[in-house]
């Protein structure tokens, strides 16, 4: 070849080529149209024809073995490259599918749902009312006029339209389902819902839920208030749950009892959770006030009946093992992923 390349060394150079470029320069350099082997084919013109003879087959043959060097690389580049992109392509059949998030309902709406459960299945059917109340609802029809000091029981939200408040318990769906019955008997529901106050602390947040209950019929006594009460909450913390009631005050009841349930911590021996007495309180209830189903439209001679209100929350955070309410409402779904299951919550 040139006074320093031998033909060896040029097809050295074509098969350690380490790109696509480095091989085009290679061509160009001996093969192309200004490459040095056409240059010298060119020039073969100007030798004597014995000289020309033996020039030229010596220049083809370079010509060839460079053409030949050039093409095999270029093939082994093209194996090399396809064998790249299948490598990066390549899909292993055999290995575990990616399992896809799946939507979980909020541990408080599957307990809602077990509650309702429950009271169905004891014969309530549920009943709503809005979240945003009228005052007359949510408390003069309940027996709490205006100035009454009952409504510093329950510190309100109020809303910019007078007359208005977000409903600080479900209490008001009581007026309402009496209405919607027009004076048909018997009133069996159960209202669950939202419902705000002013509280935040970690047994209290400002929006929490409710489940009312209220039944009117003839002959309603303490006795079905106790009856039902008990089998509820059997059913729903499990048989070995001690109860007992407590006389109290609501103005839409009269009497008015609360319900304890013995303390989950501590089985009814006392405790920090329980404040040493073995029992925590788990709804207020009481027998209809002869106001509130005059408001119903209900006569309190002919009729009579019991009503209940239950925190959503404090039933959770006894079935949950609980100590702070507040981490419910904040959605880290790391936390709330924990009560998928348990308590009893196979209800969807
Ligand atoms: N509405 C009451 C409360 O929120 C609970 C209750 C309901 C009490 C029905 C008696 C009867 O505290």
């Amino acid at each position: 070849m040139t006074e320093s390349t031998s033909l060896a060394s040029v097809l050295e150079d074509i098969a350690r080529a380490d790109s696509e470029t480095a091989l085009q320069d290679l061509r160009l350099k001996w093969v192309g149209k200004k490459g040095w082997i056409t240059q010298q084919m060119k020039e073969l013109g100007a030798l004597s024809p014995e000289d020309r003879r033996v020039r030229g087959a010596e220049l083809n043959e370079w010509r060839q073995a460079v053409l030949e060097a050039l093409a095999e690389k270029e093939a082994v580049m093209r194996d090399e490259a396809e064998r790249r992109t299948l490598a990066s392509e390549s899909l292993d059949l055999t290995l575990p599918g990616r399992r896809p998030a799946v939507g979980l309902l909020h541990p408080l709406t599957r307990m809602r749902r077990r509650i309702e459960d429950v009271l169905v299945r004891l014969g309530f059917s549920l009943a709503y009312g809005p979240q945003i109340e009228s005052e007359w609802y949510n408390f003069e029809a309940l027996n709490m006029p205006v100035d009454h000091p009952a409504r510093d029981m329950q510190d309100s939200f109020f809303v910019d339209v007078p007359g208005l408040v977000l409903r600080t318990h479900t209490s008001p769906v009581q007026i309402r389902a009496m209405q919607q019955h027009h004076g048909r008997l018997p009133v069996k529901v159960i209202a669950p819902g939202m419902t705000y106050r002013r509280d935040d602390d970690a047994t209290h947040v400002p929006m929490f839920q409710q489940v009312e209950g209220l039944v009117v019929d003839t002959h309603i006594s303490l006795a079905d208030l106790t009856g039902t009460l008990t089998a509820m909450v059997r059913e729903l913390l499990g048989p070995e749950v001690g109860t007992r009631f407590r006389p109290s005050y609501f103005p839409f009841t009269e009497p008015s009892v609360e319900m304890d349930v013995t303390c989950a911590v501590c089985q009814g021996s006392g405790c920090r959770v329980c404040k040493d007495t073995g029992w925590v309180e788990i709804l207020g209830s009481g027998i209809v006030h002869p106001v509130v189903l005059k408001n119903g439209g209900y006569d309190p001679e002919r009729v009579s009946g019991f009503a209940f209100g239950m925190g959503i929350e404090r039933v959770a955070m006894r079935i949950f093992g609980l100590d702070d309410l507040r981490l419910l409402y904040q959605n880290d779904l790391r936390y709330l992923e924990r009560f998928q299951s348990g308590g009893g919550l196979d209800i969807q």
